[in-house]
């Protein structure tokens, strides 16, 4: 049971070999996606919508990533356990990005941070880099910038966007960063990109011209059936499985059909 390396996921684009990520919060969800053989479990800050039912990523703190990192780290044997940095949490302030990247590595034990942006994070990339702690970018719809961008559609669709994705991807190569994120842009762009880039490309409703794919788990389980962008496939209906499994509960429990003679003591 060879654990995922960042060099590892370079290996794969090298031999063409596609990367699979699953978002993960929980120790209980983390060891069902790793024992699946999923190469890298992102402790992704969709926590805030998914677990904590904020409407946006940006409340998630330090510490609540901390503590999704720390459950998930306990739980995962192979995969390859990526922590996003929480909005307030590196952007504009590369000491303050250090810091909080050190306190991640430090109290989860984590493998790698994902930061979201290009350019304008640079500093704060190249000096988490710089203390040996492996970074994946980033880059087209970043949800925590959702106040600038005003809406969820899909981004980069013109060409000024688009060159400036190609150059913040071509920045983060340079300066070390092990892999990019790239979601919800034109599926030719990223795959432009992919072709251009050594490092691997992980794609979210970026087509299927780059080098691996991630979804956010309760997406693809079919449990947030509220949202159905186009990119998502559902792979279970949890929702109604769950749904279906509280009824039978309830009407057991109310019949007095649960707990049996076998059930008791
Ligand atoms: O937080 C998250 O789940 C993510 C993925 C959608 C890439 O950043
Ligand atoms: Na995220």
């Amino acid at each position: 049971l060879r654990k995922v390396t960042t060099h590892r996921l370079f290996e794969m684009k090298e031999r063409n070999e596609k990367i699979t990520m699953l978002t993960a919060y929980d120790y209980t969800m983390a060891k069902i996606v790793d024992q699946a053989g999923i190469d890298v479990i992102l402790v992704g800050d969709s926590a805030s919508n998914v677990i904590a039912g904020n409407i946006t990523t940006l409340p998630m703190t330090l510490d609540e990533m901390i503590y999704h990192g720390r459950s998930v780290m306990k739980a995962v044997e192979r995969a390859l356990v990526v922590v996003d940095m929480p909005f307030g949490s590196y952007q504009g302030n590369s000491t303050l990005a250090l810091a909080s990247a050190i306190r991640i590595m430090k109290e989860t034990g984590a493998d790698c941070l994902k930061l979201e942006g290009g350019e304008e994070i640079l500093d704060s990339v190249k000096r988490i880099l710089s203390a040996g702690i492996p970074i994946i970018g980033h880059l087209g719809l970043t949800p925590q910038s959702i106040n600038k961008f005003g809406t969820y559609t899909v981004r980069a669709r013109e060409e000024q966007e688009a060159k400036r994705l190609i150059s913040d991807a071509h920045l983060l190569e340079e300066v070390g960063c092990s892999a990019i994120v790239l979601e919800k842009i034109p599926a030719q762009l990223a795959g432009q990109v992919a072709s251009e880039l050594k490092i691997p490309i992980i794609g979210i409703g970026a087509g299927n011209q780059v080098d691996g794919q991630v979804l956010v788990i309760h997406d693809m389980l079919g449990m947030t059936n509220g949202f159905s962008p186009r990119f998502l496939r559902r792979y279970a209906n949890l929702h109604d499985v769950i749904f279906e499994a509280a009824q039978h509960y309830s009407k057991d429990v109310k019949s007095g059909d649960f707990p049996n003679e076998k059930e008791q003591y």
